[in-house]
């Protein structure tokens, strides 16, 4: 047995440097260390060995396999380097080249924007407050005085998950939610989050964007104040020369309803006739949010006595307010995903 065990010692030494590739490598250890290889079914007949005779044998059998294990781990490690350098000859990899650098990235426009808006309402004593993004139709038009069949709908197309629940089209639904939840307290709260609308994009309107509900609920709140409280958010946001214009509109879920326009970068231009932007439509304004006082409906949905309690409420879109700031002349390069438009923020 011992010479058997000496002949296999030596074939298999041999072989092992005879390969040629790392691919043949498997083969081998299969055949000579493997679990039903040479050296196992020697191991095997220990139990036929006389009680004086296995010790030794075990002995040799083992100091055999240690040998092959170590060749072998040596042997892969030479064919695969060998592997290698065939490969960079081949495919011409020159491993002096330096590296592509790691960038870090930064906040994207809307998420700076969105922090911008927080910091200016927070100044003025507002909390902000998270409502779904998922509606029912209920929250998102119903209980917003808008119901079903009214001819007010058709200002919100949007996405339908099924007969009843809707990707929201606005923030105004969060108003119901902050006013369940805080009643018989006043409310001072922004409602920040994403909007999904059915509709044309154009320079000035996306699919899909954000905006930032605004409410108070107390006792006296009037229009000027909701009025005061927008004329200074464009101060803060973009300096105190930044007109603000108030127009006259309707919304169902607000009496009296009116709509709030910023100046545009090139209102001098548009006023003069001398040019201006496609962003405002040369008119030299830009609407950035639609605002009232809270109908009496909506405060009694809400859990508020319309005979106690007054409110204001708006919601102002984010991109828009943005593209204003840095006087970006068209919305869908936000979520273009461009790097060379994003870095420059
Ligand atoms: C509304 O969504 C009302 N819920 C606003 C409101 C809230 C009125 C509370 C009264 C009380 P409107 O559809 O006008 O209104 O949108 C409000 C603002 O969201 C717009 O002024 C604009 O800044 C932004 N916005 C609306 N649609 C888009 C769009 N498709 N893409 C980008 N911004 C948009």
């Amino acid at each position: 047995m011992l010479e058997q065990i000496n002949l296999l010692r030596e074939k298999g030494q041999n072989e092992l440097k005879s390969l040629i590739s790392a691919d043949q490598l498997p083969d081998w250890y299969h055949q000579y260390l493997g679990r039903k290889g040479d050296l196992t079914s020697f191991l095997k007949q220990l139990g036929t060995l006389s009680a004086e005779e296995r010790p030794a044998f075990g002995k040799i059998i083992n100091e055999v396999k240690q040998e092959f294990q170590q060749s072998f781990d040596l042997r892969q490690e030479t064919l695969r380097e060998s592997k290698l350098h065939e490969e960079l000859e081949i495919d011409d990899l020159d491993v002096t080249l330096p590296g592509r650098p790691c960038t870090t990235g930064h906040l994207h426009l809307t998420t700076q924007t969105l922090r911008r808006i927080y910091q200016i309402f927070q100044e003025m004593g507002f909390q902000v407050y998270e409502a779904p993004e998922v509606e029912t139709d209920e929250y998102n038009f119903q209980l917003l005085n808008i119901p079903e069949y009214h001819p007010a709908r058709d200002m919100w197309d949007t996405f339908w998950v099924d007969d009843e629940v809707v990707l929201r089209t606005h923030t105004s639904p969060g108003q119901i939610w902050a006013m369940r939840e805080y009643y018989p307290d006043p409310i001072r709260v922004i409602l920040p989050g994403k909007c999904y609308r059915y509709e044309q994009i154009t320079p000035r309107s996306e699919h899909q964007f954000y905006q930032v509900e605004g409410l108070t609920i107390g006792k006296n709140i009037r229009l000027t104040d909701l009025i005061g409280v927008m004329t200074e958010f464009a101060h803060k946001m973009y300096g105190e020369d930044r007109k603000v214009r108030i127009r006259g509109s309707y919304f169902p879920f607000t009496e009296p309803s009116i709509e709030i326009d910023m100046s545009c970068s090139c209102k001098d231009k548009a006023d003069s006739g001398s040019g201006g932007c496609r962003l405002c439509k040369y008119t030299g304004w830009l609407e950035v949010a639609g605002a009232g006082m809270v109908h009496p409906v909506v405060l009694r949905n809400g859990g508020y006595d319309p005979e106690e309690w007054s409110g204001f409420a708006f919601g102002m879109g984010v991109e828009r307010p943005a593209l204003l700031k840095h006087n970006i002349d068209d919305i869908r390069y936000f979520y273009g995903n461009d790097l060379r438009f994003l870095q420059q923020f």
